[in-house]
C-alpha cells in the first residue's frame, strides 16, 4: 500500500507536521507499505479559481504546482489526512488543495487523523462530508486527539514518554485504523482502472 499522508496546517508554528511523522512511522511497520509525506507548504498553491469544477473540465488548464500536487496524489493507494481543527472545522489550506483535485483519489480510502482541544471531532465529522465528492471512502476509524499534541509528540513524530501513552492508547490506535486503512486499500485495489 502506498500511503500519502497530507498535512493539513501551512502554519510556521503548526504541529501537525509531528503527527505526519508519527503516521509515517507506523506505516514503515507495516509489511509491503510505504509513505510519503505531502506537505502544502511545499506547493505554491493559489486560491482555486479554475472556471469549471475540475471533475467536469477534462481540458483544465491547470495550475502547475497543482499538477505536482495531483500527481503524488494520484499515485498513492491511500490517503491519511492529518488535520486541525480551526474554527470548529478543518483547515482554509486544506480545503483549497482538495478543491483542485478531480479524480486521483476515485475509490480510495481515507484515514482522518485530527487534533483540536475537541479532539479535532467536527473537523473529522465535515471531511467526512467532503471526500464523497471526490469519489473517495473515508474509512470508519478516525484518530482523534484531544490533547496538546506539541507537548506528546516530538518533533520526529515520536512519543515524548511511550509509558505515559496508556490510557489513550495513541499507537494502538493508530496501528488498528492503518490495519483498516489497508484492508480497504486492498479491497478497492481491483476496482480502479
Ligand atoms: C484559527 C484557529 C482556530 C482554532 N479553532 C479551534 C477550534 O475550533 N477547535 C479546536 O479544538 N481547536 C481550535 N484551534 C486550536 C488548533 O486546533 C490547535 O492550535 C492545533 O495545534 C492547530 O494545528 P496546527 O498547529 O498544525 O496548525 C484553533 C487554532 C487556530 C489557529
Amino acid at each position: 500500500m502506498k500511503v500519502g499522508i497530507l498535512i493539513g496546517s501551512i502554519r510556521k508554528q503548526r504541529v501537525s507536521d509531528r503527527l505526519a511523522k508519527w503516521v509515517l512511522n507506523e506505516v514503515k511497520n507495516i509489511d509491503g507499505s510505504a509513505g510519503t509525506i505531502i506537505d502544502l507548504v511545499d506547493f505554491n498553491l493559489p486560491l482555486f479559481d479554475e472556471e469549471v469544477s475540475p471533475q467536469f473540465n477534462p481540458k483544465r488548464n491547470i495550475n502547475p504546482e497543482a499538477r505536482r500536487l495531483l500527481d503524488i496524489v494520484a499515485n498513492q493507494d491511500a490517503l491519511v489526512v492529518v488535520t486541525p481543527e480551526y474554527n470548529r472545522s478543518y483547515s482554509s489550506a486544506l480545503k483549497n488543495a482538495l478543491d483542485y483535485l478531480d479524480f486521483q483519489i476515485e475509490k480510495k480510502p481515507v484515514l482522518l487523523v485530527a487534533h483540536g482541544s475537541t479532539g479535532g471531532a467536527q473537523a473529522v465529522a465535515h471531511l467526512r462530508g467532503v471526500f464523497p465528492g471526490l469519489l473517495a471512502i473515508t474509512v470508519p476509524r478516525a484518530i482523534m486527539i484531544p490533547r496538546r499534541i506539541g507537548e506528546i509528540f516530538n518533533e520526529d513524530g515520536f512519543l515524548n514518554d511511550p509509558t505515559k501513552d496508556e490510557p489513550y492508547g495513541l499507537q494502538t490506535n493508530l496501528k488498528t485504523a492503518l490495519s483498516d486503512l489497508k484492508w480497504y486499500s486492498d479491497a478497492l485495489f481491483g476496482s480502479r482502472k
